[in-house]
């Protein structure tokens, strides 16, 4: 892309009352707008000084103002991964922020770590799940629990794995920042791969199961979780789960899985499992360079 997103792009996400999306993705940084804040992700401070004179050019352009701009370097190590860097504005204010997509409020924390809150990238995935309306929905890896939400602003009943307490906490916020009463929602702090057999043998079934891990992770007694060997068999626990019917979610950031190697992981999957089905990914998001962004790919089961 290697350019701005457009004045008419950009009072289009404002009309469906969108303020979390991509500004701006260069070869070494991205910057992205997080309602009235901006952060730029670095891979060079070149680029990342770049991005700040570009950001005052497109302000200009379509006369947004930024209230602060937070900065964030790309390492390559996940372990030298740091929270971002407030650039510009003020120091005082909170470090928290609502952000809206279609409607759909999420809070946003720079001082969280490198991750803020919300994955843009998945901003289709959510609103097809949400006009889908799953009656019950399995979020796995759910992290601040975006699925879970539009699901339930849906009218679903909603299950929620994710290792980390903070962030289902944060996912029970979202909840609240939406009026979503919690008494039909559930959250497992624990390990995916502890929570699927257990959900098996009490005989639970779902409408819709979205699986979305990260490439590398340690889970409980210090199991090794890693994407590209173990995806397979998290989709094999999941089809145990699938109703009739049901939607699966594959999606993955790791660069050694396309959408192709997941079309042929699931083929086999489904075909193992003596189920039928459909496959479609959702369009490329407007904001995104094409191939940018996790790998997705719904999986719509018999
Ligand atoms: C890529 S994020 C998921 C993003 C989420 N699907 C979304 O769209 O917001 C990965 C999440 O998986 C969680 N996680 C990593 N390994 C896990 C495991 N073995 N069991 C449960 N959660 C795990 C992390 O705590 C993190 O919140």
């Amino acid at each position: 892309m290697n350019r701005w997103i457009s004045p008419e792009l950009f009072s289009a996400f404002e009309a469906q009352q969108t303020s979390a999306h991509r500004l701006f993705t260069g070869p070494n940084v991205w910057v992205e707008r997080l309602g009235r804040d901006i952060l730029i992700s670095f891979k060079t401070d070149a680029a990342r000084d770049d991005a700040l004179c570009g950001l005052r050019e497109w302000e200009t352009q379509t006369g947004f103002q930024s209230d602060r701009v937070f900065s964030r370097f790309l390492p390559k190590q996940n372990a030298e991964r740091v929270a971002p860097v407030l650039m510009e504005g003020s120091p005082n204010a909170p470090l928290q922020t609502v952000v809206s997509e279609g409607g759909v409020r999420y809070e946003i924390d720079f001082g969280a770590g490198y991750s803020h809150g919300l994955f843009i990238d998945q901003r289709a995935n959510r609103a097809f799940l949400r006009e889908r309306a799953p009656k019950r929905l399995l979020n796995t890896f759910a992290y601040t629990c975006s699925f879970s939400v539009v699901a339930a602003l849906a009218g679903a009943q909603t299950v929620s794995v994710d290792l980390s307490k903070k962030s289902l906490d944060r996912g029970r916020k979202n909840f609240e920042l939406n009026e979503l009463p919690l008494e039909s929602h559930r959250f497992f702090a624990d390990d995916v791969l502890d929570v699927l057999p257990r959900l098996e043998r009490r005989g639970e079934k779902f409408d819709a199961i979205i699986l979305d891990p990260p490439t590398f992770s340690r889970g409980n007694r210090g199991r090794r979780w890693q994407v590209e060997e173990q995806m397979e068999k998290l989709l094999v626990a999941a089809i145990e789960l699938a109703a009739p019917n049901a939607l699966i979610l594959l999606s993955t950031n790791c660069t050694k899985l396309n959408r192709r190697s997941l079309e042929v992981m699931a083929r086999f999957v489904v075909k193992t499992a003596r189920r039928g089905c459909e496959m479609h990914s959702e369009p490329p998001l407007p904001d995104f360079p094409p191939a940018e962004g996790a790998q997705t790919l719904w999986l719509h089961l018999r």
